[in-house]
């Protein structure tokens, strides 16, 4: 089924120069980037997208965190894309995310650790809003995708 996610590269990704590695390893494996923006979030912004973590421990340092640098927010599409990309992601625990994945390649800390990804289509819903209009948001289907993957269909009306 193709679904839609919402991914955030981490200041931790714009101190380090690994901006250009996230988008092309989601790239790579076959999603499409549909929206982008670059910006640095206000307090505002990374407590609404944070809010079902208000009132843990490490509330206060994630929001401090996530505002501190200029971040890349993006809508990908894809099957199965909220799955795919938290595996391509990696687990938030430093000793359970793999090598291969990003944060198993690039971090040991569990707070910076590079990148955000919606945990379900729910969440992906209100995320995408949070930060960009429907107009924001361009599907179009890849012409590859007519026989990679037949079912992996956008706006676009042709077969
Ligand atoms: P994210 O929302 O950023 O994609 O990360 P996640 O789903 O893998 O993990 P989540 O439980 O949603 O936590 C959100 C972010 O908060 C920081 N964190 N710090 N014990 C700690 O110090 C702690 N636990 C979580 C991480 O930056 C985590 O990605
Ligand atoms: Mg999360």
């Amino acid at each position: 089924m193709i679904e839609r996610t919402f991914v955030m590269t981490k200041p931790d990704a714009y101190q380090r120069g690994l901006i250009g590695e996230v988008i092309s390893r989601l790239e790579k494996a076959g999603l499409r980037l549909i929206a982008a923006k670059f910006k640095r979030l206000t307090r505002e912004e990374a407590q609404e997208l944070y809010k079902v973590h208000k009132g843990k421990t490490f509330y206060e340092k994630l929001v401090n965190f996530v505002t501190s640098s200029p971040v890349m927010l993006m809508v990908w599409e894809g099957p199965e894309v909220v799955k795919i990309v938290r595996k391509l992601i990696g687990a938030t625990s430093p000793d359970g995310s793999t090598p291969g994945s990003i944060r198993g390649d690039f971090s040991v800390f569990v707070t910076y650790n590079v990148v955000h990804a919606s945990d379900s289509q729910e969440s992906a819903r209100r995320e995408m809003s949070i930060f960009f209009t429907d107009e924001e948001i361009y599907s179009v289907k890849r012409d590859i995708e007519k026989w990679v993957t037949p079912e992996f269909s956008g706006n676009d009306e042709e077969e």
